[in-house]
């Protein structure tokens, strides 16, 4: 089998969140089952593509309306091979940019992002036996597969969709509908959602099969305010949630050369200590207390907002006695807030606005608890990483929160609130500083979770039933 994903972001080449990691991740585990596993994906002109090598492929030229773009796929080659086929398309004046979204064009730019995937397949030798297509940046190609008479030789290929998040879903005006190429008029329907055309919507609507991150997730679309909830509830009969997991080849405590000090279960309480004290020493935090962290965008999915609300009431409260060090960049307004916190709370606080990866890998191994007080999250890697680290989670209970962290009270390994508010966090950080005292319990935990198995196979695994279920 032949499968090719098709995604804005790929890890290890261009990463803004989870979508990347997943893409970079789940080719290598489908690919061990014996299939070919493909990625394509934008040029962006950021550091890690100006130092990698690639061969081209092919060019061609296509039409955005009619404006013409000239486009190469390439291939990457030699080190910095993340493991599977990766090619990106280039095209100058729209896609050989630095960032990856936030730009006014970036319509077109994913417009003919597609255009150019569906020209390289349909010239290439081996057609792929299913396209796999994430999130709205790619949603418009299960439609122009189906209807676009210059692609009609396509359309009995099966396309999955997978929904990283719902919350961006691309829409575009009518006065846009010539980008995509010719297709019977009748058919515009397709692409209608609430009068605009919507690229996820159309994708729910056309792709032959469509998942969510998690479980969870796909329920709670079905009836929270996204829009797409009727449009969901009314394909139910082709939709899964199939969960996340996570790469060890990228996030292994023993072996991630990211770390201050590299360890595994047995020496978990002097490794995870090493990380914690250079990052106490590095932000001016007290290593005798204990590290709560939040890594991610600031943003309301992710509760960014409470944050400032809630590191306040803990760090104010001189009984409670713990560090925080958050890890993030986002709403200006946010960012602003959490900044303003360092110097009442300097020895106990610390954020640091950016982008940051080598930062984030030893901030999971060297905390105590992550907070992860998200109001949407379909998966959530973060949890994830965590457990692997030894970190306990602090997490409200929905999207892939609920599917992944169960609470100490019932059985589980993590520490869970039900509504996101100032109170409920803080109210589950005093849970954590209470249990963070008794170190016997604390480092037991610390070390079941460090065995609980998130990596990919199994769900690498679901993926590929359910295409072999379409190419049957
Ligand atoms: P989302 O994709 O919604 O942002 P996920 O939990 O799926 O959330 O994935 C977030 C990924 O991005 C994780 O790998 C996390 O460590 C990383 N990340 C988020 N913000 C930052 C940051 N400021 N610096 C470094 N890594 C970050
Ligand atoms: C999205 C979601 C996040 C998920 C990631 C990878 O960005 O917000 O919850 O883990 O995609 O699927």
């Amino acid at each position: 089998m032949k499968v090719i994903h098709v995604s804005a972001e790929c890890y290890p080449v261009a990463k803004a969140g989870g979508l990347a990691d997943v893409v970079g991740a789940l080719p290598k585990y489908q690919s061990k089952e014996g299939d070919t596993v493909e990625v394509v994906m934008p040029f962006y002109n950021n550091a890690y593509v100006k130092k990698s090598h690639f061969e081209e492929v092919c060019h061609n030229r296509l039409l955005l309306g009619d404006q013409p773009y000239d486009f190469e796929v390439l291939k990457l080659n030699g080190p910095g091979n993340p493991g599977f086929n990766l090619y990106v398309i280039k095209i100058p004046g729209l896609l050989d940019r630095e960032n990856i979204y936030s730009y006014d064009d970036d319509v077109e730019r994913f417009t003919a992002f597609q255009i150019a995937v569906m020209d390289w397949i349909l010239n290439s030798d081996r057609k792929p036996d299913i396209v796999h297509c994430h999130d709205h940046h790619t949603g418009l190609i299960p439609f122009i597969m189906s209807y676009s008479y210059k692609y009609s030789s396509l359309k009995n290929i099966p396309t999955v969709l997978t929904i990283h998040n719902a919350q961006y879903q691309g829409w575009f005006g009518f006065n846009k509908i010539h980008y995509i190429p010719e297709f019977k008029l009748s058919n515009a329907g397709l692409l209608d959602w609430g009068g605009q055309i919507n690229p996820l919507a159309t994708a729910i609507k056309c792709a032959w099969k469509v998942t969510t991150v998690s479980p969870s997730y796909m329920e709670e679309l079905k009836t929270s305010a996204n829009g797409l909830e009727w449009l969901l509830d009314h394909e139910s009969n082709k939709e899964t949630g199939i969960l996340n997991g996570i790469d060890p080849q990228v996030w292994d405590p023993a072996k991630d050369s990211m770390l201050v000090e590299n360890y595994s279960v047995k020496n978990s309480v002097s490794g995870k200590k090493a990380n914690k004290e250079w990052l106490c020493k590095e932000y001016n935090l007290d290593a005798e207390k204990p590290l709560f962290i939040f890594i991610g965008r600031l943003v309301w999915e992710k509760g960014a907002d409470i944050l400032p609300g809630i590191f306040y009431r803990a760090l104010i409260n001189d009984d409670l006695e713990v560090n925080i060090l958050a890890l993030g960049s986002g709403s200006p307004e946010i960012e602003s807030k959490l900044k303003s916190l360092i110097n009442p709370f300097r020895g106990s606080y610390h954020v640091h606005i950016g982008y940051n990866e080598r930062l984030s890998h030893v901030m999971y191994a060297g905390a105590d608890f992550l907070l992860m007080p998200s109001r949407v999250e379909p998966c959530g890697l973060n949890q994830m990483y965590a457990l692997r680290y030894g970190t306990i989670p602090v997490v409200h209970e929905t999207g892939g929160l609920k599917d992944t962290v169960t609470d100490i009270e019932k059985g589980g390994f993590g520490i869970c609130h039900k509504e996101v508010s100032v109170d409920k966090v803080y109210h589950s950080i005093q849970r954590a500083a209470a249990l963070y005292k008794e170190e016997k319990e604390f480092k037991k935990i610390q070390r079941e979770i460090m065995k609980i198995d998130h990596s990919w196979d199994n769900s690498a695994n679901q993926y590929n039933e359910l295409y072999t279920s379409l190419i049957r």
